[in-house]
């Protein structure tokens, strides 16, 4: 089968697009042809090392895809030959990425994308949308009613952070480039602010003067100064972004009104976890309340021409669906 794979870690250089051997399921696996894959920031983290997990070589890149079930053993319960499928969990902790005609995902890994649903939108929203659940509601602790603040909400997390806590019945306040403050709203944001303004933190205090419940920057920018100033007593910042920063850690403000600042990566997420979001994703997906801004669709051997595009900042708004089947 062809791939997108790695000998090495290393640039977008060191991706290779040719021949693997077709990868063999295990008792409780399902294999599936890739109907379409896609790129995230963490298949750059991965393929350079910035974020170390063990990759076993020739390692084919890729977290998600949407694909069709190839062969299901009987102990991959609830799946059958032709099952339209997604996974958003490939390419780390030791297993094969999605960036390849077929690929081995074990069933508990493995979702029925819902009837009717385009696979080529879908494979673009389910890392987002399955990062956005868990941050808000498994880490970040969400409650209706509860006032939010998402830092760099025009882009993919951000997005679906908005539509997902807008959804939940939050108060949703966003920053973004004043340019997408529309697209903000749009998306379910009650409030958007522009993040180029030099007192942002003073604009902010004054639109939640109690402070926030829940605050989530995807920018990676992480001023914890800033950050902690803002919440609520018992607030929470879910710090999911901007792995090489080390920003300073107001302790007094934090302990005092006890405030919390939690880590998250999607990578880490249990299987039990990775399901319940996946159904919400589903039932996002099933209702069209989640869409990709922009999507351009490319051959998979596009992949390191896009990996360097992701990492020179060039795709912002578009999400890129790589496709086996197209040369
Ligand atoms: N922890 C996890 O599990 C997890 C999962 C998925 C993604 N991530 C991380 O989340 C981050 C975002 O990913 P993404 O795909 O959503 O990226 P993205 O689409 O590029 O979104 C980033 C957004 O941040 C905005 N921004 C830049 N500087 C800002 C600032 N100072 N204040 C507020 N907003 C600002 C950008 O707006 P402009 O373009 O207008 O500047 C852009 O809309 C990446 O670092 C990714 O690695 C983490």
């Amino acid at each position: 089968m062809r791939a997108a794979y790695i000998h090495e870690l290393g640039t977008p250089d060191a991706i290779r697009y040719g021949e693997l051997p077709a990868p063999r399921p295990g008792p409780t696996d399902v294999l599936v042809d890739t109907t379409a894959t896609t790129v995230n920031p963490v298949d750059t983290y991965v393929r350079s090392g910035l974020y170390r997990t063990p990759v076993p070589f020739p390692f084919v890149l890729g977290r998600d895809l949407v694909g069709t079930v190839a062969e299901a053993p009987p102990g991959a319960a609830g799946f059958r030959a032709g099952d339209r499928v997604w996974c958003n969990s490939l390419g780390h902790g030791g297993r094969q990425g999605a960036a390849a005609e077929q690929a081995v995902v074990a069933a508990d890994r493995l979702y029925h994308l819902p009837a009717g649903v385009d696979p080529y939108q879908a494979v673009t929203l389910l890392h987002p949308a399955a990062t956005a659940y868990l941050a808000l509601f498994a880490h970040g602790r969400l409650g209706p009613g509860q006032t939010v603040l998402i830092a760099g909400a025009a882009g993919n997390v951000g997005a679906a952070l908005v539509t997902l806590a807008a959804r939940a019945g939050a108060r949703v306040l966003a920053t973004a480039s004043a340019r997408d403050a529309a697209y903000c709203a749009e998306l379910g944001a009650g409030e958007v602010f522009d993040y180029r303004d030099p007192d942002l933190a003073g604009t902010l205090r004054g639109a939640a003067p109690e402070g926030v419940d829940l605050h989530l920057d995807t920018s990676g920018g992480n001023d914890l100064q800033a950050a902690v100033g803002l919440l609520a007593p018992r607030g929470r910042a879910v710090l999911l972004s901007g792995a090489r920063t080390r920003p300073v850690l107001p302790v007094g403000p934090l302990y005092t009104h006890d405030r919390a600042v939690i880590g998250f990566a999607l990578s880490n997420a249990t299987t039990d976890e990775l399901a319940r979001a996946a159904r919400a994703v589903n039932d996002l997906l099933a209702r069209g309340a989640l869409r990709p801004r922009a999507t351009e669709t490319f051959p998979l051997s596009a992949t390191a021409g896009i990996h360097t595009r992701m990492e020179r900042g060039e795709l912002r708004g578009i999400r890129v669906v790589l496709r086996p089947d197209l040369s």
